[in-house]
């Protein structure tokens, strides 16, 4: 088991569209382990293998309060979206401290391969129903901070971006008082 590295929103390489799966074996399995223990860790709700760097179509869920509930998803698929739409504030392991409103779909049902290759469908409402269309966005390379306005985005990359210079300053600091 291993915690894996989170790639931080606006690294290019979360846009990319992730392949699906061509065989469900110890390698994604163990994947899916590393991807549940970094999600538990970090804590989150949802991460996608795009998150870690490895693009392929892997999920793992767990909206459970207890936090004892996985959810893994491979190559999965949304088959039915609900007409009617919630607005949910959402968050993102990949976008640190940014949290905002984005509407989705309300309902949905997904199709999707279990961790032993066998496919299985469920019905989404509520957080759970959220949380599926965030990590599928994900998988297509797409971050939820895209789904809110330019002005909006334009201020949270100003914001991250000097976040990230002031802690390489801190860092530079560090090493000179070593
Ligand atoms: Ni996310």
């Amino acid at each position: 088991m291993a915690l894996l590295p989170i790639l931080q929103y606006p690294d290019e390489r979360l846009h990319t569209v992730a392949k699906p799966v061509a065989q469900v074996d110890d390698r994604i399995r163990q994947l899916v382990k590393d991807m549940a223990e970094t999600m538990y860790d970090a804590p989150g709700v949802g991460l996608a293998a795009s998150q870690v760097d490895v693009h392929e179509r892997v999920v793992v869920i767990d909206v459970s309060e207890e936090g004892n509930d996985l959810l893994v998803l491979i190559n999965p698929e949304i088959t039915w979206y609900s007409e009617e739409s919630q607005v949910y504030e959402e968050g993102c392991l990949s976008v640190e401290g940014v949290y905002d409103k984005v509407e989705r779909a309300s309902e949905v049902k997904v199709k999707a391969l279990d961790e032993n290759g066998k496919p299985f469908e469920f019905h989404a409402d509520g957080l759970l129903a959220v949380c599926v269309q965030h990590e599928l966005d994900h998988l297509d390379g797409k971050v939820f901070v895209e789904h809110l306005s330019l002005l909006k985005q334009n201020r949270i990359l100003t914001r991250i971006r000097k976040q990230q210079r002031e802690a390489k300053k801190a860092a530079a600091a560090e090493k000179v008082t070593v």
